[in-house]
């Protein structure tokens, strides 16, 4: 089980004991998880993992839950990585690979955050969880809330995916609706935690989110035999799950499973929404509050992320970039990416495939380098997005797309 040691700030670097429900540091920074490799090095190996579950939880030892009855899954991770050949043929990319996270429970990648942090809630006694959402981490929270039998209260977005609200009442969550963005949510669950009672599980001041999301960077590794690919392009809002693969690769390196090459990371970000793109751009260590944020992929709409810092050192330290992309090209590239593979992204995986065309236009990538794309999330959760490019009716169209005959 967990080699869990303690919990580091990732600004001052302060220790934090473990065993308690912890938020941020007092000044401000997110706590990381922090392991006893040496031990997991000494009682654990690749090989251990043939007869590990399949699922996120094949990499318990450096997850933090100690008791495994207190682990709450719903089959989470461990999703397939699929070569994208016909797709990667048309664009020029000769080796490209799709991560697809579509499939965990509530139709994204946010499965494994939540997974792990209801988890951890339900090992230090945590009664009742507060989260504001872009949606895709609502859904998900409602759902293990629901299987640890926990209380969880969600502010959202008003706009927010059909899909989102109502998987969140269905598993039987207290639902808000906010006349804001995820920024104004975030806000709202601070001002009223204290008087409540919750335990906010919001995006980095929880240290658990990151540590199921670190399970990705765990996986593609395993499903590379331990080869890490060269450019993995993930879809940017908060960015949790880039600095969670970030550190599962040092981890990694100290388990002495993979040596000190790194992929590439590509921070993806849209045109409306591009925070970390600017930060990125100027060289600054930090981003700033984005301004009138919009656009149609509702987990990329994250106008100030909190770990900001974390991403644009990995992104750095990576040799990578950060890139923005039109929401009209991020959604050509879903319908591109459907019709040539069969994988119907969300629009946030999406926009790594239109990331990719410019990137290869622009010679920041050669057509042979092995490229992974995180689809974070299933298209079946954007049904009113894709909707506008497939307008139905046409009454005598026959079978021109979205045509309409009447039988006689
Ligand atoms: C489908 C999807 N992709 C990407 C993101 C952004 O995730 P992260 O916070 O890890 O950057 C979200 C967040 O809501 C999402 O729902
Ligand atoms: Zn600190």
């Amino acid at each position: 089980m967990t080699t869990l040691s303690h919990l580091e700030c990732s600004m001052c670097a302060k220790r934090h004991e473990a065993g308690l429900a912890h938020n941020l540091c007092e000044c401000g920074g997110p706590l990381l998880v922090r392991y006893d490799l040496e031990k997991a090095r000494q009682n654990w190996s690749r090989e251990w993992l043939m007869r590990a579950p399949s699922t996120m939880w094949r990499y318990a030892p450096v997850l933090p839950v100690a008791k495994p009855e207190n682990i709450i899954t719903l089959g989470e991770g461990f999703t397939p990585l699929v070569r994208a050949k016909r797709l990667g043929d048309r664009l020029g990319a000769k080796n490209l690979w799709v991560k697809d996270e579509g499939i965990n429970p509530t139709g994204s990648f946010k499965a494994r955050g939540l997974s792990c942090a209801v988890s951890m809630c339900a090992e230090l006694g945590v009664k009742k969880i507060a989260i504001p959402s872009a949606g895709n981490a609502a859904s998900a929270s409602a759902a293990y809330a629901a299987a640890a039998g926990i209380e969880c209260h969600i502010f959202m977005p008003q706009d927010v995916p059909q899909s989102n609200f109502i998987e969140c009442k269905s598993f039987g969550a207290h639902v808000t609706l906010v006349d804001g963005l995820i920024s104004d949510c975030g806000r709202i669950v601070g001002e009223r935690k204290a008087a409540e009672g919750w335990f906010e599980v919001s995006t980095l001041k929880e240290p658990y989110r990151i540590e199921g999301k670190k399970t990705m960077g765990y996986e593609v590794a395993e499903q590379f035999q331990w080869n890490l690919p060269d450019v993995i392009f993930y879809p940017t809002g908060g960015g949790v799950g880039m600095i969670g693969m970030w550190k599962a690769f040092a981890e990694m390196e100290t388990l002495g499973w993979i040596g000190p090459k790194r992929p590439k990371m590509i921070a993806v970000q849209v045109e409306g929404c591009q925070p970390v793109v600017r930060a990125f751009e100027k060289g600054e260590k930090r981003s700033e509050f984005f301004q009138n944020a919009h656009t149609v992929a509702a987990g990329l709409r994250v106008p100030k992320p909190l770990g900001d810092f974390l991403v644009l050192n990995a992104v750095r330290e990576s040799g990578g970039t950060a890139i923005a992309v039109s929401d009209e090209e991020m959604m050509d590239a879903g319908v591109q990416l459907a019709s040539d593979e069969g994988m119907f992204a969300a629009p946030e995986g999406a926009a790594c495939v239109a990331a990719l065309q410019k990137l290869l236009a622009n010679g920041f990538l050669k057509a042979d380098e092995r490229m992974v794309i995180y689809n974070t999330g299933a298209g079946l959760k954007y049904l009113e997005a894709y909707a506008t490019k497939f307008p139905r009716g046409g009454a005598g169209e026959g079978d021109k797309l979205g045509g309409l005959i009447t039988p006689r």
